[in-house]
């Protein structure tokens, strides 16, 4: 068996033999890269040298870089799908282009590691005649002539949408051009969906033929390489990147022609041993650890086959995150690390493994990456901490939705504020002979996706002028602000009008008077006590009358839909009765009051005197007054 490590130095060794330069993969957490949360692929960090920039190595870089897409997130647990994996890549910087990469990934895919040409079939971009980008046939001839040195009649033939793939099936073909939705490129998608200024372009694709896999109808009458059946594995694009989408909406050619490869390593692997299953193909050893623990065999039951491949992929996906600085948090990176690790426990439970931690799983994990990722080896005991911790907390969550459970709660109310997942939910249901209604449950959902994509599409125009760790601590202490006021001010003062930058927050709000400088500094000690205190900022989805009910803050002539996200600042679990502040809010907002207090003293201790201070104090309209603030 030929094992990952092995492919990925033959590649690197490949690419540095014709003339590359080899990089050391970026983090999974883009520098300046304000278009996405993570790392993707290997062409994000690549952007300003594709579209002109001299790269400080020249025009020829080849890496393997660490990946992670989160939108692939729900179909783990197929054959073929990881939320984290590694990208091969090369680059030609306006160097050379399609022949000699067309010609070297044949080469190193056949001779190099070994894979039979009868089993490989490419795609290639079919044209958009409304762009006036034409179809390239000039890869497929190139295909061609590759595939006839090895005896290989290599037939074209024209499919389209993937739609009709379905419909028309392999006709015998072994090159198959597609359009926009599969055989081109860009950072964001088809050529109608990039913005200007952006570079992208067609794509030649190369799949691998499992041959003991049956198509399954299910995804349509025939197959074809873009099937999702998962006889087909895309195992590499190559991308002809010379298009750069104008101001009005056209294409033109860039300035230079740029290559940019990405193949992933761990399907490489899968084409190469000729084993339909990722992660029995790179990760045997996560595998055999769970089968130890379990008592059950991988690949036996549908269900826990499923299961042992989450634990797997989210696991690793976690440990790498985390290594790169992502904590498990309520907020945009830290959530997907949280939501993760939540994932991952519950598929934990799901094998019946009782007794032993999550984190346990981390030595496993990393044992594949010894040489290619020391510097996370490294930190290992520091990850293992941190799952340690997630996991403690999502155990005492589990636990209070379990008493909640019992009590009959609405199955929603489980899931938005206990982060009880439905599939426990459903599980516990049908021990106890118990009906759940999940078409409600769905419908709830939906109108939750669509609340917080809303609410956070609005704050980005309205409250809140970006998402950085200062804006987010101002946007904490703009809750505790209002409800300082409250406190030390007046009970009826309701909120006007927020603008959030990284420098201040700004607050406008109806009261009759001017503030003197005993109530600013009274509520300057307001909150500097709760930021002290180290109050848990906690987010929860509720029906709008219960948050009425409850009398969460909401602005002054705001509109809201009928489920509504709530922020409560408590220092217990129980949440309302304590809560010192209870706002409708889309957040996003730090975990802990006391992450405002980000200053300490010598002994690592907050500091005596509070972060929070207010600049200015005055009047922009009859009965409304506007604060200023900061957090020094
Ligand atoms: N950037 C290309 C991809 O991610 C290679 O598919």
């Amino acid at each position: 068996m030929m094992q990952s490590d092995e492919i990925r130095s033959k590649f690197l060794k490949f690419f540095e033999k014709r003339g590359h330069k080899i990089i050391p993969s970026a983090s999974l957490v883009p520098l300046n890269d304000p278009t996405t949360l993570f790392t993707g692929s290997g062409m994000q960090p690549m952007i300003p040298y594709l579209l002109g920039q001299p790269h400080p190595l020249g025009k020829r870089i080849a890496d393997s870089q660490k990946s992670f897409r989160a939108v692939d997130i729900d179909e783990v647990g197929d054959n073929r799908h990881t939320t984290f994996f590694e990208m091969l890549g090369n680059w030609s910087l306006g160097d050379y282009f399609k022949k000699e990469q067309i010609e070297w990934m044949f080469e190193f895919l056949i001779e190099e590691i070994g894979i039979d040409p009868k089993k490989l079939y490419i795609t290639a971009f079919i044209g958009d005649e409304k762009n006036n980008i034409p179809k390239d046939t000039e890869a497929g001839e190139i295909w061609k002539k590759l595939f006839s040195k090895k005896e290989i009649e290599a037939k074209e033939v024209e499919i389209g949408s993937e739609e009709n793939g379905y419909k028309v099936g392999m006709q015998g073909g072994r090159i198959f051009y597609y359009d926009v939705k599969k055989n081109w490129w860009s950072r964001a998608g088809i050529p109608d969906n990039m913005p200007s200024g952006e570079p992208g372009g067609p794509d030649s694709e190369m799949f691998y033929e499992f041959a003991n896999v049956e198509h399954d109808t299910k995804f349509g009458e025939f197959c074809h390489p873009n099937c999702d059946c998962g006889k087909f594995l895309e195992i590499g694009n190559n991308v002809f990147m010379e298009y750069l989408k104008n101001q009005d909406g056209t294409f033109s050619k860039l300035p230079q022609q740029n290559i940019d490869f990405g193949g992933g390593l761990e399907r490489l692997a899968m084409a190469v041993n000729n084993c339909p299953d990722i992660i029995e193909t790179n990760h045997r050893s996560i595998l055999d650890y769970l089968e130890k623990l379990s008592g059950k065999v991988y690949g036996k039951d549908k269900a826990d086959t499923k299961a042992f491949r989450i634990i797997a992929d989210h696991l690793r996906a976690a440990v790498f995150l985390i290594a790169d600085g992502v904590s498990p948090s309520n907020t945009d990176k830290g959530y997907f690390v949280r939501r993760l690790l939540r994932r991952a426990i519950f598929n934990w439970d799901q094998l019946g493994i009782q007794g032993e931690n999550l984190s346990e799983l981390v030595d496993s994990a990393l044992d594949t990456y010894k040489n290619v990722y020391p510097d996370t080896c490294d930190k290992k005991e520091s990850i293992k901490n941190e799952i340690i911790k997630e996991e403690n907390k999502f155990r005492e969550t589990l636990d209070r939705g379990l008493k909640e459970f019992e009590k009959g709660i609405d199955p929603f109310i489980l899931f938005t504020t206990y982060g009880f997942p439905i599939e426990l939910t459903l599980e516990l249901a049908k021990e106890k002979g118990r009906e759940i209604d999940i078409e409600d449950f769905n419908k709830k959902l939906k109108a939750h996706v669509i609340l917080s994509q809303t609410s956070s599409a609005g704050m980005f125009k309205g409250g809140l002028a970006n998402h950085n760790e200062k804006t987010i601590k101002l946007h904490t202490a703009h809750h505790l602000l209002l409800a300082g006021l409250q406190a030390v001010v007046d009970k009826n003062i309701k909120q006007r009008g927020s603008n959030i930058t990284e420098e201040r927050l700004r607050m406008d709000f109806l009261c009759d008077h001017k503030l003197t400088d005993e109530e600013k500094n009274k509520v300057e000690d307001w909150v500097n006590d709760k930021i002290k205190l180290g109050l848990d900022v906690v987010r929860k989805e509720m029906p709008l009358k219960e948050a009425e009910k409850i009398g969460a803050e909401m602005e002054f002539g705001a509109k809201y839909p009928e489920v509504v996200s709530v922020y409560f600042i408590s220092p217990s679990a129980s949440l309302q009765d304590d809560a010192v502040s209870i706002e409708f809010c889309g957040g996003p907002h730090v975990e802990n009051t006391i992450e405002l207090n980000s200053v300490r003293d010598p002994e690592g201790n907050p500091r005596d005197i509070g972060p929070f201070k207010i600049q200015k104090e005055e009047a922009v309209a009859s009965g409304i007054r506007r604060i200023k603030a900061v957090l020094l």
